[in-house]
């Protein structure tokens, strides 16, 4: 069978940590052939521990000798590598979020159907088990009403690499975090269309220099991302959803959770539980499911190699990730205005 030659494109945590791992998990379809880091001392030492052949310090040099790059930089990098990438015949996979500004991300979307060649995003929440049966469980639900997304940390903002940087990140608790639960609940929902969004970002917890975090340090006087949003977006087949994110929230404890509420059912995710009236009385369905992060990661890279070698239908579609993308452009938009923002 062909395997797919990678280039991996900004070799820091995510890269060394998850997507390297994965591809070196499945060497009868790809074969990790080249580095390229901005931080060339980082490249040469990640090549050397993964046992990487080639380095090279331009990423556009490094094209010609890969049929797939995986990039793993800041967000402010996404948009422009993709598209030299896409644009030299190269498919793409691009860490989460697609990019910084919707107009970036329809860039992407455009040189990737010029090329004909491939492009994902790394939301990999939509490969843990759980959330594959809850996409199943979804006929259980029927229309949808109300989702209901939590994914609140108590004090943990990344106090270690660009997190807190808005000029590379674009944000911070939303675009970072939230994002990965906006594209599981946009899946899960059959992807509909927002036309309304209220939202509002807080970043006021954290530029208290006396705040507790867990995540290691960050400087608080110069703190410029949200660490809170609350959101409130309606889609045009009459559906709703209340959102709320956050790396720093005064509460008890951790919470990660979307629940769905349909005309025939509920569905909460995590855990994955099913709530119907059934036999005359209202019934619950729970379930036992043992998530094993490695397991998702090797999925996730799986599904990506063999939709470039043709042989799988690509999971995570860039239009779908450009639509996570417009509805964060429109909570930071809302924020800033102070009133509701129209898509349609
Ligand atoms: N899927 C997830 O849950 C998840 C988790 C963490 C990070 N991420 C995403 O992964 C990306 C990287 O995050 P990280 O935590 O690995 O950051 P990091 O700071 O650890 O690594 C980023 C690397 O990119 C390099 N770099 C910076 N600019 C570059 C450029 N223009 N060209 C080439 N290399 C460049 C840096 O030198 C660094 O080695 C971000 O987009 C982030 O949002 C996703």
């Amino acid at each position: 069978m062909k395997k797919l030659k990678m280039g991996m494109i900004g070799v820091g945590g995510i890269a060394q940590s998850r997507h390297i791992p994965a591809y070196l998990a499945i060497p009868e379809i790809v074969e990790i052939t080249a580095v390229q880091d901005l931080d060339q001392t980082r490249a040469e030492e990640v090549a050397k521990k993964f046992h990487i052949p080639n380095v090279f310090a331009n990423y556009e040099d490094l094209f010609e000798m890969v049929d797939a790059v995986t990039i793993c930089t800041p967000n402010k990098f996404h948009a422009e590598i993709a598209i030299a990438a896409l644009e030299a015949g190269v498919h793409v996979f691009c860490e989460k979020p697609m990019a910084i500004s919707v107009s970036e991300c329809e860039a992407m979307l455009a040189a990737s159907q010029k090329a004909n060649k491939i492009l994902s995003i790394a939301y990999h929440y939509r490969f843990m088990e759980t959330s594959r049966i809850a996409k199943q469980a979804m006929s259980k639900v029927g229309d949808p009403l109300v989702t209901r997304v939590q994914a609140l940390r108590r004090r943990k903002v990344p106090g270690w690499g660009v997190f807190t940087n808005k000029e590379l990140q674009g944000g911070g608790s939303l675009i970072d975090w939230g994002c990965h639960f906006l594209d599981l609940s946009l899946w899960l929902l059959n992807g509909p269309e927002p036309v309304e969004v209220m939202g509002t970002a807080y970043n006021k917890l954290s530029k208290i220099p006396s705040q507790i975090n867990e995540w290691g340090t960050f400087n608080h006087e110069i703190f410029q991302v949200d660490d809170h949003v609350s959101a409130y977006i309606k889609f045009k087949d009459g559906s709703s959803m209340l959102f709320e994110c956050s790396w720093a929230a005064n509460i008890k404890e951790d919470i990660t959770n979307i629940s769905i509420s349909g005309v025939d059912g509920g569905l909460n995710v995590f855990p994955l539980e099913i709530y119907r009236p059934e036999h005359g009385v209202f019934m619950t369905t729970t379930t036992e499911i043992e998530e094993n992060p490695q397991d998702v990661d090797v999925l996730q890279a799986r599904n990506f190699a063999e939709s470039c070698l043709g042989e799988a239908e690509l999971r995570c579609k860039p239009k779908e990730s450009m639509k996570v993308t417009k509805l964060i452009e429109a909570i930071y938009r809302s924020s800033e205005k102070g009133s509701s923002i129209k898509l349609q």
